[in-house]
């Protein structure tokens, strides 16, 4: 890198998001999953309908028609394959994502048809209105909360007016009964209790020290972005894996459970935005 150009990261956080995802993250072994899935997906076939029906919920956003240029922003290895449908009517799919490790495995998956980007998504190396159809999923609550607001100015900038941008972010206000927040009280009022000074690691379900930051705004956050265009929120997922591998017993009985939430969170879009961990939120720039 020269010294006019600016730098790859720009905070604490970003440094530690980017060295897990090029380190561990997305570290593929030899079943060909990386272990991100491994940590934050419900791989139990119980599960494995309702999470790629919900993976499918984004598509129902992006332009049957296609376009020249689709942008992944955050791309990570492009590890689903519902995933890589999403750019199958466009020309290309520009993945960025300033893990190379991600870009590398993404390139494996779809060659020709990508571009890859090592960048930011604070500062995209993109002309203004270059891209038909923008998506960036589970990406924007790993940026530090300062720098969202940074991240998504450039996500609208970079997107043609009209066309949609589609988030996939976290509910802070959702009934995850297994959220990082709610065992860190468990685990912080235990330890006073026990007389014991402040800790602030979090944990996990699974007792592991959560590896990574998270930050999500309530959904009223969105609503900032109406003065330049359209906003709308859609249910994407209620449970985290946590809530599902902890209330959906791995029987045909779960699936059914699962299939019944689906079609829930469908027809009651608004409670299922209140109550789930999920949400989806569709832009469209105004011209
Ligand atoms: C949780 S993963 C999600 C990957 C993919 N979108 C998916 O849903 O499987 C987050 C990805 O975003 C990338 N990322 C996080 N913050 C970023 C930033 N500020 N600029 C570029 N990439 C970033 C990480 O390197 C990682 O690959």
């Amino acid at each position: 890198m020269s010294a006019a150009e600016p730098p790859l990261r720009t905070s604490v956080v970003a440094d530690h998001i980017q060295r897990f995802y090029d380190t561990v993250g997305w570290d593929e072994a030899d079943d060909g999953l990386p272990e991100d899935a491994k940590m934050f997906v419900d791989l139990r076939p119980t599960s494995q309908a309702y999470v790629e029906a919900a993976r499918r919920r984004v598509q129902r956003h992006i332009p049957a028609e296609g376009g020249e240029r689709y942008l992944d922003a955050g791309s990570g290895p492009v590890q689903f394959r519902e995933y890589a449908a999403y750019s199958r009517n466009f020309d290309k799919r520009y993945c960025v994502d300033f893990s190379q490790a991600a870009l590398d495995s993404a390139k494996r998956r779809l060659g020709d048809h990508g571009e890859y980007v090592l960048a930011s998504l604070l500062d995209l190396p993109f002309p203004d209105n270059h891209f038909d159809c923008t998506s960036s999923l589970h990406v924007l609550y790993h940026i530090d909360a300062k720098d969202q607001l940074r991240a998504m100015r450039e996500l609208l900038r970079v997107t043609r007016p009209g066309q949609p941008i589609i988030i996939v972010y976290g509910n802070p206000n959702g009934v995850n009964l297994f959220t990082h927040r709610n065992l860190s009280r468990v685990h912080r009022v235990l330890r006073r209790l026990q007389g014991k000074p402040r800790d602030p690691s979090i944990v996990t379900a699974s007792g592991k020290a959560s590896p990574l930051y998270a930050f999500r705004y309530p959904l009223r956050w969105w609503r900032q972005f109406e003065t330049v265009a359209s906003v709308e929120i859609h249910p994407w997922r209620s449970l985290t894996v946590d809530d599902m591998k902890l209330l959906v017993p791995g029987t045909p009985f779960g699936e059914r459970m699962l299939a019944w939430l689906f079609k829930a969170e469908d027809r009651l879009p608004w409670l299922a935005n209140q109550l789930g961990a999920y949400p989806m939120i569709v832009l469209k720039k105004r011209g």
